[in-house]
């Protein structure tokens, strides 16, 4: 099984970003301890970071009938973008929205998700951890064919 981690803007600064927020771990720490981790479960993890929008929504288009599920932390473009909304509504496989922090528990302008619209799921507050829980659901998930 192919998995798509998509990550968007400010996202490449993290561990140094507002780390009493999003915390220490670095994206390569994460993308590392997620890629190790699907390998053992023989999958393939595509770890993708991009501050561009118009790439996003390239790779996510890329990612069609290839990939069978997409991880994504969308991080502003959450609140913002329906041009993604709309892109991962053109792809087919699990859709499982990742927020290290706890959006709900922050300004107004994070309750709104656009992404959730499409999501199979949606993690927030549950840091690092929030993007593990995301690959074992969708590992899981085929396991049981429902991915
Ligand atoms: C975020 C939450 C977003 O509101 C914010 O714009 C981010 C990161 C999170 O992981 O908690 O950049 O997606």
């Amino acid at each position: 099984m192919n998995i798509l981690l998509l990550n968007g803007p400010n996202l490449n600064l993290l561990g140094d970003r507002e780390p009493e927020i999003y915390g220490a771990d670095t994206l390569a720490d994460i993308e590392r301890g997620l890629s190790e981790h699907a390998r053992a479960a023989g999958a393939g993890l595509d770890c993708f970071q991009t501050n561009h929008e118009g790439e996003a929504i390239d790779r996510i288009h890329a990612a069609r009938g290839v990939a069978d599920a997409l991880i994504i932390n969308p991080a502003a473009w959450t609140h913002t973008s329906i041009a993604l909304l709309d892109a991962l509504n053109a792809f087919a496989g699990r859709v499982v929205e990742v927020h290290l922090s706890n959006v709900h528990r922050r300004e107004s302008f994070r309750h709104r998700s656009y992404v959730s619209l499409r999501a199979d799921g949606v993690i927030a507050g549950l840091g690092v951890y929030g993007y593990r829980a995301a690959l074992d659901y969708v590992l899981n998930g085929a396991e049981r064919g429902t991915v």
